[in-house]
């Protein structure tokens, strides 16, 4: 049964070996729980916000408010779509499509996270197609960004093995320090033309437009 309020709820995309789901309070709550098991090393920071490394139970009710917060700060305007990671049915990890102004200037940046015991196997890898098939083929992207912080290997390993192209630095505070985030983008022809998948299904996206400020040719 659909949504009858909020469709996106709704949005799905498929690959063979995964799936991206909306994320409502039970994936949320999944989330939370993976997120507390770790991420990460503790003597590395991917974020630039270092909230993973808040103790528990205080980092599981802020990755609740954060999910909360996506929902209620959404407006045509301004859009943060996370989407739960799922293999085999079980939560793995989260990605998700931010942007602003997107009628205009028809770009998305990704962001994504897995759980630890997850990581190094090819998820990050098949979930960042999955976004830009999302980003590109369900809201009509022109550009995709994306950013790591130099010294992030499997993240940059993902993004350097789809072919993005690197467009420069930027200097940003990292717990304190400065640090050097390395930004990249991929244009919409470019996906089309070497990464685009006939295994890759999309659905609830048409029932999303509006709430997203889009029209429904741009699905
Ligand atoms: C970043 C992350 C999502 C990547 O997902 P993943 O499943 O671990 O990555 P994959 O297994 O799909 O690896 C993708 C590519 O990176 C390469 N890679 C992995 N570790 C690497 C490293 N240390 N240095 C360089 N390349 C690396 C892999 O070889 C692979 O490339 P290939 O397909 O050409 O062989 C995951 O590691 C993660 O959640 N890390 C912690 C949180 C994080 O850093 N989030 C991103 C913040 S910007």
């Amino acid at each position: 049964m659909t949504h009858p309020v909020w469709p996106l709820f709704d949005l799905q995309v498929r690959t063979p070996r995964l799936e991206l789901r909306y994320i409502d309070d039970e994936m949320a709550t999944e989330l939370a729980l993976l997120a507390a098991k770790g991420i990460h090393p503790p003597d590395f920071m991917p974020f630039a916000m270092p909230w993973s490394e808040e103790p528990s139970p205080q980092l599981e009710r802020n990755t609740m408010q954060f999910y909360w917060r996506c929902r209620a700060e959404l407006s045509p305007a301004k859009w943060n779509i996370p989407l739960a990671v799922l293999v085999e049915g079980a939560v793995v990890g989260t990605t998700g499509l931010i942007t602003h102004d997107f009628q205009v200037l028809r770009t998305f940046e990704t962001g994504s996270w897995l759980g630890r015991e997850h990581q190094g196997a090819g998820i990050g890898k098949e979930m960042r197609i999955a976004t830009l098939h999302l980003g590109f083929l369900g809201f009509g992207a022109q550009r995709a960004t994306t950013g790591a912080w130099e010294d992030n290997g499997p993240s940059l390993g993902v993004t350097n093995s789809l072919g993005y192209v690197a467009n420069g630095h930027r200097a940003a505070v990292r717990k304190g320090i400065e640090c050097s985030e390395r930004r990249f983008e991929m244009m919409r022809d470019d996906f089309l033309t070497r990464l685009r998948r006939d295994d890759i299904t999309v659905s609830g996206v048409d029932d999303c437009l509006a709430l997203l400020g889009l029209e429904p040719t741009d699905g």
